[in-house]
């Protein structure tokens, strides 16, 4: 079968959307078409090699942002201080590793969402699922439920002033070095995390001093003053991405120019959907969920479809089983596919394998569990003599309590303070901090990268 931009309506798509007026949709994606992109395609080219690096072991791999953007909660104190969290994670993996890290947010266009269920019941009530600001809204009733095209609209105008900040976050000053002790967020001042930050910071801020004496500063050196920040999404809503799939001028290549990366869940994976098959046909890193009930030949099967050249850094497999079935299941799939000798490059992520519902009616994931996931990832490399690549995770730069345990133990009873996500429980600043300390321990310790 022929690729092009909307071949992927010749297969079968799951978790997408009805529209009632198919009118409406093909009027807002020819609008979508016309509208200038996001990112370029050289910059997920640079990417790609980064990733690359990543595979064979010479950078870590570290994506994190909210699980659903929502459009009223775009502010830009919270894309500042993600953002901020994000490079604080990385200065401790950077440190402790000696290795760069590369950055992808889950940011600037994590809008649509797959769901367990098609419908929602609320006091008898039965409505369509909430599946994304994109695509409807959350509130419950049934107008806000109805997926409307417009929508997708307000996720470009959310997505472009979003990035527009992360932009200027990363090149305008803001990420320097020399900066690193401003990164803190205010209201973690006192937690043993951020003195341990602090700490770690000061012997960044001594180094720079020194390198400063010997003639390496901001002016001569541009890694000092900024960094390289990607987008990632997951590929769900396919008349969206099609209206940003673009033939790049360079190359005349195919390239979605939305996000530097895209992802396939783990509920739309099917080597014969759609999903696959967009995204076979652009030129972009490419991310795939390996969930628990991953079967060997369907996964390779997308491993061809998705990097037919095997091409470095162009596919990385997320790994997503829950700290208990990572331990039975994955061990078997990683020598298969070690087996093959292909570039891939693996990432762990340890969310959503490990989400429950605690006794006060909160969907919640327990730290203890995520970081017994990550373990068991990296040993289970480590046995096989292969490499893991980093961690894909769901976290903000909020004051949440939406996951239990960490730095100030919040408990089943705390979920409701600060409970704020539209879909997933995140990793609040002080867990995801501790998360990092952790992960820094586990490899310098095991020299496991
Ligand atoms: C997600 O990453 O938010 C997600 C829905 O993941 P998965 O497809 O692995 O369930
Ligand atoms: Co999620």
């Amino acid at each position: 079968m022929k690729w092009s931009k909307d071949s992927w309506k010749k297969f079968e798509a799951k978790q997408m959307p009805t529209y009632s007026d198919p009118e409406k949709l093909n009027q807002v994606v020819n609008n979508l078409s016309n509208l200038p992109p996001l990112i370029f395609a050289g910059e997920t080219r640079s990417l790609k090699t980064h990733i690359h690096q990543v595979q064979q072991g010479n950078a870590f791999y570290l994506q994190g942002g909210d699980c659903a953007e929502s459009f009223n909660e775009l502010n830009p104190n919270t894309i500042r201080d993600t953002f901020k969290l994000i490079l604080q994670m990385s200065v401790v993996l950077t440190y402790a590793t000696n290795k760069s890290v590369v950055k992808l947010g889950r940011m600037g266009g994590q809008f649509a969402k797959p769901r367990s269920s098609d419908f929602e019941e609320k006091n008898g009530e039965k409505l369509p699922s909430y599946r994304g600001d994109i695509i409807n809204s959350f509130e419950f009733n049934k107008e806000s439920r109805e997926p409307d095209p417009m929508r997708m609209l307000h996720a470009y105008n959310h997505s472009a002033s979003t990035l527009n900040l992360l932009r200027a976050f990363a090149q305008g000053g803001f990420a320097s070095l020399s900066k690193i002790n401003q990164w803190n967020l205010d209201f973690a001042d006192s937690f043993e995390t951020t003195k341990k930050y602090k700490a770690l910071s000061q012997k960044i801020e001594d180094s720079i001093k020194f390198m400063n004496a010997c003639g390496i500063n901001e002016q001569n050196t541009r890694v000092l003053k900024e960094t390289d920040f990607y987008t990632s999404h997951e590929a769900l809503l396919l008349p969206y991405e099609q209206a940003f799939t673009r033939i790049d001028s360079t190359t005349g290549d195919w390239y979605n120019v939305n996000s530097h990366f895209l992802w396939v869940g783990d509920r739309t994976r099917d080597p014969n959907g759609a999903h696959i098959h967009y995204l076979s046909g652009i030129k972009n890193p490419l991310g795939l969920k390996v969930g628990p009930s991953t079967n060997i030949d369907e996964l390779k099967k997308n491993i061809d479809i998705l990097n037919p050249e095997n091409e470095g850094g162009r596919l990385t497999l997320i790994v997503r089983m829950g700290a208990e079935k990572i331990k039975s299941v994955f061990p078997d799939i990683l020598s298969e596919i070690h087996k093959l000798g292909r570039n891939i490059t693996w990432v762990c992520d340890p969310m959503h394998g490990n989400t429950s519902t605690s006794n006060s009616g909160y969907k919640t994931r327990a730290t203890s569990n995520i970081f017994q996931e990550i373990q068991s990832f990296f040993e289970i490399h480590q046995s096989q003599g292969s490499i893991a690549g980093g961690v894909h995770l769901e976290l903000t730069g909020l004051n949440v309590t939406e996951c239990v345990g960490g730095p100030d133990d919040i408990k089943d009873e705390n979920l409701g303070d600060r409970y704020h996500t539209f879909c997933d429980p995140r990793l609040n600043v002080n867990q995801s901090l501790e998360l990092s300390f952790l992960l820094a321990d586990l490899i310098a310790n095991g020299d496991m990268i």
